[in-house]
């Protein structure tokens, strides 16, 4: 049995978008939207990536730090109108999920600009202040932590997630957190 403590946090666009958090240029950076062609290029370099078509043809949507073409930090954002993040069960909401940076290039601050991107692509694709944009790490990541706490988010919850994996059961339990718009407790 696996048992997991996961922070939730949330902020507004508006918040986060007056604030100029991008700081410490490392290089050349694109910030660049995960296609089907792009991802097509990303084959066996980036952990994960054999999910990436499935998810963008779910619905998600996904983007990519690049430096020279290569790739530096990947993040992905469910939306009202996309399944739930991948690690949760309800959704509705517009939630940040499985970002990771090259483990070369941690502590340059590249999942902090990609929060802000894809917090800059949730309010383009119509993410009200009211709303708010959400994101989850677990309590033990402290670099994930720090990166969200700098960006600007604040702590709004707590999901506790209990696996079972004998039994193949993964109980999902929200705290504390807001109802989401179909009127579920937090995406949990
Ligand atoms: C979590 C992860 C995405 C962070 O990426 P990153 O690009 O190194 O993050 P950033 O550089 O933007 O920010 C990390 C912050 O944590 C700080 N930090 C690093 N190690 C730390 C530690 N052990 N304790 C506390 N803070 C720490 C850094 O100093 C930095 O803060 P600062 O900008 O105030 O100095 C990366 O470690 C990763 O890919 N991990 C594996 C995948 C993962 O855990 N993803 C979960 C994302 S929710």
């Amino acid at each position: 049995m696996t048992f997991h403590v996961l922070n939730v946090y949330r902020a507004t666009p508006g918040s986060i978008l007056a604030r100029d958090v991008v700081a410490r240029p490392v290089g050349r950076l694109d910030l660049l939207d995960l296609d089907e062609p792009r991802i097509g290029t990303l084959a066996g370099s980036v952990p994960g990536v054999a999910q990436f078509i499935p998810w963008l043809r779910a619905g998600y949507r996904g983007l990519l730090l690049a430096e020279n073409s290569a790739w530096v930090c990947v993040g992905w954002l469910a939306t009202p109108a996309s399944p739930p993040p991948v690690h949760l069960r309800n959704g509705g909401a517009y939630w940040i999920f499985n970002c990771h940076t090259r483990a070369d290039r941690r502590g340059e601050g590249h999942y902090q600009r990609m929060l802000v991107g894809l917090v800059q692509l949730a309010a383009r694709l119509g993410c009200a202040d009211e709303e708010g944009i959400f994101v989850d790490a677990l309590a033990s990541n402290a670099p994930a932590v720090a990166a969200i706490e700098r960006v600007g988010f604040r702590r709004v919850g707590t999901i506790i997630q209990v696996e079972i994996s004998r039994l193949g059961l993964r109980l999902t339990v929200p705290i504390g957190l807001p109802r989401n718009r179909t009127g579920v407790p937090g995406p949990g």
